[in-house]
Order: structure tokens, then sequence, then C-alpha cells
């Protein structure tokens, strides 16, 4: 099965998750279940998380990162904020990535660098320039992945911001946060994703569309 593309957009097939820690197989294990292809990588030897992937999201393939950037529609980053550095951004180059990381000082230290730049995501970006980066799943615990997920119209249906400064990139993650059960809310330029960094309201909570929404403060007419 091959889930639906954004307007104009080709059909997204292939997800790549790189990091195969908590987010990285939660997210895997929703991108199978939603009928993707799914590719996982850690930094190393894919032989070292084969097991690990067979395990915690059966019928993923454990690959080299290289590999999974190269086959994948949408590259999701599951990895410590702080190990960004060590990604080749080459591989990355042109690629729809979803930024799903937050500084965590306890993994990541302090990180100085963020005092130059306005978000995370904004280190983020300079360390992979070539790529169109979306912030989102940052603001979702991993054991939530399994659980809060509903089909689209539930009425309990939580949503998950995306925000990003490529619109068509957005769309297209838009279309993936959707497949894997959850609203998508826009919520435009990758200077948006302050508002889902750790400390925020939308952060802390479990919000649906409408109450998502209204914490960016958006201002959305409907029907
Ligand atoms: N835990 C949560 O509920 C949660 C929720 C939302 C967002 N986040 C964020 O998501 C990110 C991942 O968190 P986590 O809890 O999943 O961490 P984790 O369990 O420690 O897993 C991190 C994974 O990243 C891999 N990794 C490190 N450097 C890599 C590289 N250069 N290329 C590919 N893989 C690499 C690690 O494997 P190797 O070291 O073997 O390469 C490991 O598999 C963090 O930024 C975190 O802040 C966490």
């Amino acid at each position: 099965m091959s889930p639906a593309a954004p307007t104009g957009a080709t059909p997204l097939a292939t997800i790549a998750v790189l990091g195969a820690g908590r987010v990285g197989t939660a997210v895997a294990r929703r991108a199978l279940h939603a009928g993707f292809e799914v590719l996982v990588a850690a930094s190393g030897d894919p032989a070292d998380i084969e097991l690990i992937t067979s395990i915690m999201a059966p019928g993923a393939r454990a690959v080299t990162a290289a590999e999974a950037a190269a086959s994948g529609d949408v590259v999701v980053l599951a990895i410590p904020l702080g190990k960004v550095t060590s990604l080749d951004p080459a591989m990355l180059d042109g690629k729809i990535v979803i930024d799903a990381m937050n500084l965590w000082a306890e993994t990541d230290g302090a990180m100085p660098a963020l005092a130059d730049v306005a978000s995370s995501s904004h280190l983020v970006a300079s360390v992979l320039p070539g790529a169109r980066l979306v912030k989102t799943l940052n603001h979702i615990g991993y054991h939530d992945l399994d659980t809060d997920f509903r089909p689209p119209g539930a009425l309990d249906r939580r949503a998950l911001a995306v925000a990003g400064d490529d619109s068509g990139a957005r769309a297209a993650v838009a279309t993936f946060i959707d497949a894997i059960g959850f609203d998508a809310v826009d919520a435009g330029p990758l200077v948006a994703g302050l508002a889902l960094e750790p400390g925020t309201e939308v952060f802390a909570g479990v919000h649906t569309r409408a109450e998502l929404e209204a914490l960016l403060g958006m201002v959305v007419r409907r029907g």
C-alpha cells in the first residue's frame, strides 16, 4: 500500500529513520502500520541494529545511514541533537527531513552553539543546509506514538504541528503525519518551531487540532 500524497507531489513510499532508539523505532512502527516501506539506520554497521530493529519494528530494514537517506522519500532525524554534526550533510541534500530532535541537557549538554541561532532547528538547518527541514514529532513522547494515533475524523485525534520554511516539504510531512494517525497543523516557517520546543505549552500537553491551532495563535475559519 502506498499512502496518499500531497496534491501535485510524488507519493511517499519509503520512510528513512536515522536513529534506532526510542523515538526512531516508535516512528518506524507507526510508519510500518501505515503501509510505508521503512528503513532504519544508526551511526554504525546495520548488523549492529538488525536484532533491535526486528524486535522493535518488525518489517523495517536495517541499513546504513547513507542507504536510508538515499532511498527515503522522507528522512526522520531521531538522534540526539548533539550528534547532528556527525551526519554527512551531502546525503541529505534536497531531502525532505523531519527534525524530531530536542535539546536534552542530560544527553546533549549545554550546546553553546544554540546561543547563535533562533531555535534548535535552525542549528540543524545550519548543519544540513541542503535539507528541506520540517520540525515535528519532537513534541510527542515516543510511548505516545504507540497509543495516541487515531483514524482521520476521530473526535479525540491528537494533533502535531509541522514547521518549516519549505511549503512543499511541510505539505509532504503533513501527509506523513496524517498517515501515521495524527492531525497535522501547518504552523508555518521554521521559526514557528520555537513554540514546539521543550518548556512550551505545546510540548508539555496533548492537543486536538483546534487546541493546537489556538495555542499557536492561528486564526482559522472553517466551513
Ligand atoms: N524520548 C522521547 O520521548 C522523545 C520524544 C520526542 C523527541 N525526542 C528526541 O528524539 C531524539 C532521539 O531520542 P531517543 O530517546 O530516541 O534517543 P535514543 O533512544 O538515545 O536513540 C538515539 C539513536 O540515535 C542513534 N544515532 C546517534 N548518532 C547517529 C547518527 N549520526 N546517525 C544515525 N543514528 C545515530 C543512536 O545509535 P548509535 O549511537 O549506535 O549510532 C541511537 O540509535 C532526541 O533528539 C530526543 O530529544 C525524544
